[in-house]
């Protein structure tokens, strides 16, 4: 079974929950077979893929997996849980967040949909809960009020939120605090080309309070693997919002080439690849607060991604990518 062949990677805190976390977690976004929004980012996974993407993940040591409503539908839920099953996980044996879609709804839905969640996770309980972004009609109380009701009837074990800023943050603390509980953590996009949150108020509110960060998009949906400095004509293989998001910047791969340049450089250092040291730098730089889930499309990737967690970098090279991707911010 996968748990046996965890390595002994360290784990960190998710907040003050009491849960423990690998540095990196999987992203499912990619889980969502095509449908939905997601569709138009991802083509589909067959399921051998996506139980090889799992499989790999645990045989790694990862710990952690993190899904959501609004990934197709539910569909990236129900393929994790599937996956878990074929790995041979049973409840408990991993940590599975997911989130709540909250466009056009009140805070009413998150109890009104929590056992849809459920049903599609099949089994496996929701060890964090999120709101996946500051978008419904209700206050961050009455969702924050909501989430703790569900903690309390047992149906998630803790709450998340995701795309807050530092003052949101703060607002759900607060009342999360007035029912005995802490906010576990704020998914928000970030990596070594998205670095908003240092300047922003979100990364010190989260230390401030003890809240983990998740980084999104942490490889910035593959840039920072160098794949399309190499051959920039992959690019035009991915999908239509892909391309947009790439593009948005103009001469990106001129841009970032010089920090590509230095991944590569000490990446072979380390035997490692560029991907791994951008995830590495994420996970390291801020001691225990920031954790990454990076989604992978296919088997060798995860196999990369969990290798991300097997070396240190010097104090010197976590300086030396400091100063080439600031300008970034
Ligand atoms: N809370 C939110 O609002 C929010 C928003 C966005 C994402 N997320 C979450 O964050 C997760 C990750 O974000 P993301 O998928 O946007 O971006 P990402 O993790 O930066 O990029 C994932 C993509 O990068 C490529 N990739 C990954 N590992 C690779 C490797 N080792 N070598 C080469 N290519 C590699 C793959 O592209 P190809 O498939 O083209 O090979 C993969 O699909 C999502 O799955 C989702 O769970 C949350």
């Amino acid at each position: 079974m996968a748990d046996k062949a965890q390595r002994d990677i360290e784990k960190y805190p998710l907040g003050r929950t009491g849960i423990e976390i690998t540095p990196i977690g999987v992203g499912c976004w990619q889980f969502a077979g095509g449908r939905g929004l997601a569709g138009y980012y991802w083509p589909g996974m067959s399921e051998e893929t996506t139980n090889g993407v799992v499989k790999t993940a645990l045989d790694g040591g990862i710990n952690w997996f993190d899904t959501a409503e609004s990934y197709g539908n539910g569909r990236s839920e129900r393929n994790l849980s599937k996956a878990l099953k074929a790995a041979g996980i049973k409840n408990g044996e991993a940590v599975v967040a997911t989130k709540w879609q909250p466009a056009m709804r009140t805070a009413g839905s998150i109890k009104g949909t929590i056992d849809k969640r459920l049903d599609f996770l099949d089994g496996y309980s929701i060890d964090l809960y999120q709101v996946h972004m500051p978008m419904s009609f209700s206050s961050v109380e009455s969702e924050m009020n909501a989430m703790a009701d569900l903690v309390e009837a047992g149906k998630i074990r803790s709450v998340g939120i995701s795309n807050f800023r530092a003052g949101g943050m703060k607002k759900a603390e607060e009342t999360l605090k007035k029912k005995g509980l802490s906010l576990a953590s704020n998914q928000v996009h970030y990596n070594l080309l998205h670095r908003n949150i240092e300047s922003n108020g979100i990364l010190e509110t989260a230390k401030e309070l003890g809240v983990t960060i998740i980084a999104y998009s942490p490889l910035e949906q593959g840039l920072l693997t160098g794949k399309f400095h190499k051959n920039p004509e992959l690019i035009k293989s991915g999908s239509r919002m892909r391309r947009m998001r790439l593009m948005a910047t103009p001469n990106i791969l001129e841009k970032t080439r010089p920090l590509i340049d230095a991944l590569d450089e000490i990446a072979e250092k380390h035997n490692a690849t560029a991907a791994q040291v951008a995830l590495n730098w994420i996970t390291n730089a801020h001691g225990n607060t920031v954790v990454a889930i990076p989604g992978a499309s296919k088997v060798p990737q995860m196999e990369q991604n969990v290798g991300s967690m097997a070396f240190k970098l010097t104090d010197d090279e976590i300086k030396r990518i400091d100063e080439l991707s600031k300008q970034f911010k």
